[in-house]
């Protein structure tokens, strides 16, 4: 006979099978709600405007999308972007916090064009902190700058001129990268990268290397670095290069917020990083006068730039800043200017090399417009004339760039056609999404995948109809005026978006095409390069910060070539 207290047992059994069961009626009912609320909006978005994007359906009550934000970051907001095989604008609850995911091409252009948010000091204080490590102190002149990135403050702004800081750095950015810098930052590549790619190879013969990622890191990295940073950077800090690029493996961590109790290294690596850059500032405060500067009017062997110079007059000016701060700014600008221009122009000598076909082309275009020109001769502005090579460039971005470009507007509700962005929301853009639109981007009907490299993606051809980059007619239409083969990025802008879009655009993406352009150009003159016929796979952990890390190291062999 059953006893007592099985009968109570199974009672109490009982009980939870029958809360567990409204528990789940409850999740699944909400959810199927929230599906159709999603789905109404949707359609209804075709006809009406101005409403926000709605919640994509979730789950986890209190979690919302947060486990699929961390660990599946891109695949998880390709879902949440996508309704009936279209992108579309959804918003997303993150840590409890909304967050309005924008992809579609309508609103993705009007985006780029609003200008209330061309200030995203949200971004930059939340990147600044929790990334590069500044104190608070600097922070909260960032938090109170609510003049904007122009000349003229925003109306109801009264930020003194020393604490316009998102003004003043953008200023120097736009000086050095896309003014009077660009030119001088071009050429000191070109030559500071010919003598570290020579001194990096032994004799004439066959150079066999472990890993072309760690090459490019130590080689092309040494020389981009000192263009902007100059040579005593690392003069007096001889591990630097290689602790920035351990630094860069463990952003990842940082981005995610992971706590230092947890993962002590990368905070460790950090504060060894400001340290390094505190013992430069000193340094080249006691070796730099004016009469060191090169005859180019931006370069001196101590700053390294007009930038550095500029910015360590224009941030100590500020409330609030001081050389520990000025480290963390600095870490930010290392790690941006290394970070992804680096990589990039590792993978786009690497496909060029790896086709022979494509390698014979280049080569020949080089030949036919610049003869026998020494490579460093080589003039710039020419050079990023050549279709082919800037489709290489604009092709190896698109399949290999994933950034997740942050907006908010802290003034007022934002109107984007079909939907709209409340004042004060954070807004993300994606642009590995955008980037592998199946619907936008031509496939050659389907013989050129979006996933795959294909060097001539970005070349309108007037001799081949199918040619261009984009299946959408009215943008092919502004790409098919031209007489001959032209590479184009004309109303792309909403696709293609490597270097984020509106305002607030990477200010370094004018050099970042010379130095991949330039580095194609002198690998491919004077080098042989050979690699194992391993295809390439990248991993998947950057979240949103650009390209990720090859997972396996690339062996290859190098030599000079004897005639170029
Ligand atoms: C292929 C190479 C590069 C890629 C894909 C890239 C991408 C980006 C992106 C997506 C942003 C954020 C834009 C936004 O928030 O809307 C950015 C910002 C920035 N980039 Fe680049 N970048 C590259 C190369 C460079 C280079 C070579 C430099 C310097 C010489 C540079 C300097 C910067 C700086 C200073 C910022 C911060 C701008 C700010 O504070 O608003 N970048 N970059």
């Amino acid at each position: 006979m059953p006893s007592a207290n099985s009968y109570s047992n199974s009672a109490s059994n009982a009980k939870s099978s029958y809360l567990v069961l409204l528990v789940l009626i409850f999740v699944a009912t909400n959810y199927v709600h929230a599906r159709l609320h999603f789905q109404k909006a949707q359609v209804r978005q075709s006809t009406v405007s101005n409403e926000a994007p709605p919640m994509y359906p979730h789950i986890f009550l209190s979690m919302g999308h947060t486990l699929g934000f961390i660990f599946n970051n891109p695949d998880f907001l390709k879902k949440a972007s996508l309704y009936a095989g279209k992108l579309t604008s959804s918003k997303i609850r993150v840590f409890g916090k909304d967050l309005y995911l924008f992809q579609d091409r309508e609103t993705v252009t009007k985006l780029w064009k609003a200008h209330s948010l061309s200030s995203p000091i949200k971004f930059y204080v939340h990147v600044l902190r929790h990334l590069f490590g500044m104190d608070e102190r600097a922070i909260a002149t960032y938090k109170a700058d609510n003049s904007g990135p122009f000349l003229k403050q925003f109306p109801g702004s009264s930020v003194k001129h020393n604490n316009r800081i998102d003004h003043l750095t953008h200023e120097g950015f736009k000086r050095a990268f896309s003014g009077p810098g660009l030119a001088p930052m071009t050429h000191r590549y070109m030559k500071i990268l010919d003598k570290k790619l020579c001194e990096s190879l032994k004799g004439s013969g066959w150079n066999d290397m472990p890993d072309l990622l760690e090459f490019f890191r130590m080689v092309h990295g040494a020389a981009l670095l000192e263009v902007v940073f100059g040579p005593s950077l690392i003069k007096v800090n001889p591990t630097f290069l290689r602790d920035i690029w351990e630094f860069d493996d463990s952003t990842p961590l940082l981005a995610r917020l992971v706590p230092k109790f947890l993962v002590p290294k990368p905070y460790e690596r950090r504060q060894n990083l400001h340290r390094q850059f505190r013992r430069w500032y000193a340094y080249a405060r006691q070796h730099f006068s004016e009469t060191c500067i090169y005859d180019d009017g931006d370069g001196d062997p101590y700053w390294g730039s007009e930038l550095i110079r500029y910015q360590q007059r224009m941030y100590l000016g500020a409330d609030g800043f001081n050389d520990d701060s000025l480290a963390a700014a600095d870490l930010a600008l290392v790690w941006g200017t290394l970070g992804n221009a680096i990589p990039t122009t590792m993978l786009s000598v690497y496909h060029v090399f790896k086709d022979p076909c494509l390698l014979h082309r280049v080569r020949y275009n080089l030949q036919s417009t610049f003869n026998g020109t020494p490579s460093t001769e080589i003039d710039p502005c020419i050079l990023i004339q050549d279709p082919l090579l800037s489709s290489v460039q604009a092709e190896t971005l698109r399949l290999y760039v994933n950034v997740c470009v942050m907006l908010s507007s802290p003034h007022s509700d934002i109107a984007l056609g079909r939907w709209w962005m409340p004042k004060g929301a954070v807004g993300l853009v994606h642009s590995g999404i955008t980037h592998k639109d199946g619907n936008f981007w031509n496939t050659k009907d389907g013989a050129q995948p979006v996933d795959s490299f294909w060097a001539d993606r970005f070349i309108t051809d007037p001799a081949d109809p199918a040619s261009g980059p984009t299946r959408d007619p009215a943008v092919r239409q502004a790409h098919a005026s031209f007489g001959k083969p032209s590479f184009s990025l004309q109303g792309l802008e909403a696709s293609w978006m490597p270097y984020g879009g509106g305002n607030a655009i990477c200010p370094g993406r004018l050099l970042a095409k010379r130095v991949t352009l330039f580095t194609i150009a002198l690998m491919t003159k004077d080098y042989d390069i050979e690699f194992s016929s391993d295809p390439i796979q990248l991993g998947s952990m950057k979240f949103g910060m650009g390209v990720d890390k090859p997972k396996k190291p690339i062996p290859f062999r190098i030599r000079k070539r004897h005639s170029s």
